[in-house]
């Protein structure tokens, strides 16, 4: 059934574009802007995608293209779903089985996150190395089709570690101030307690946000590279004494736009 889904999906979209990219990028909040650098060959509405839902978030736009950068190929998701959102597990990763079955083989996630890392500020970035799943759900928990991956997907290295290198070269060669560290999935929506993050300090955490982790974790059991990055678009709750908002967190990432784009621009040529 699900693989059905996956087959006419796949119809579709290679129907409107014959760009064969082995690059997957899912842009975050507020970063969407990163497809004016494309060169579009086709820029598909999610609503217009058999068995795609939409978005329903404020500054993600629900488009996937196909496009070029510098002559290479790769496909953006402008914008993903969020299990906050109300989506089953199964929806949230079906834009990464998408991919996937596209014949990506490298897939690039960013997010807006909270940090409460040493020396963090709003405006950095951070690389992500690891992960902790708070979310309390496994997006493979359910029978495993094995067409997809195994039952049991090692997870040692779900964050690739020559990507990893290969991120921190891009911003050392950019003279960008950036982190590295382990990003916390939790399923928000409401922001964290000042209380959950010194928790998550506490268990080795440097930041925090509501998407990613799902969407690491079905690309891992698809056999995908992964690279992930977030944007501190705020400190997390307590860290600072400001409230936290939805507005906040799109503004800064805005403001950081520019320092993004220049990022993946950078990465992907290191990768092509
Ligand atoms: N917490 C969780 N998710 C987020 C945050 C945060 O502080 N900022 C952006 N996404």
């Amino acid at each position: 059934m699900l693989l059905d889904k996956l087959t006419e999906t796949v119809s579709y979209i290679r129907s409107r574009s014959s760009l064969k990219p082995k690059v997957g990028i899912i842009l975050g909040s507020g970063l969407g802007a990163f497809v004016q650098h494309l060169k579009i060959d086709a820029k598909i509405p999610f609503n217009e995608i058999p068995h795609f839902v939409s978005t329903s978030v404020e500054g993600h736009q629900g488009n996937l293209i196909l496009g070029t950068v510098d002559d290479q190929p790769i496909i953006a998701l402008q914008g993903r779903l969020h299990y906050y959102e109300g989506h089953s597990m199964d929806t949230v990763v079906y834009p990464t089985r998408t991919m996937a079955l596209l014949g990506i083989e490298n897939l690039i996630l960013t997010n807006s996150a909270g940090g409460f890392g040493d020396t963090m500020q709003a405006g950095d970035f951070m690389i992500i190395e690891d992960h902790i799943n708070l979310m309390g759900i496994n997006p493979l928990m359910g029978p495993n089709l094995k067409q997809l991956g195994p039952r049991f997907p090692d997870m040692t290295e779900a964050y690739d570690k020559k990507f990893v290198e290969l991120m921190e070269k891009t911003f050392q060669d950019m003279n960008c101030r950036y982190h590295k560290g382990i990003y916390c999935g939790v399923t928000g929506p409401t922001y964290e307690t000042p209380a959950e993050v010194r928790y998550l300090k506490l268990i080795g955490g440097k930041a925090v946000g509501m998407s990613t982790v799902p969407e690491a974790i079905a690309a891992n059991h698809l056999g995908l590279r992964v690279a992930a990055l977030s944007c501190i678009t705020n400190l997390a709750a307590g860290i600072s004494r400001n409230k936290l908002s939805h507005e906040e967190v799109t503004e800064n990432a805005k403001k950081v736009e520019q320092q993004f784009v220049d990022f993946l621009k950078s990465f992907l040529s290191k990768i092509s």
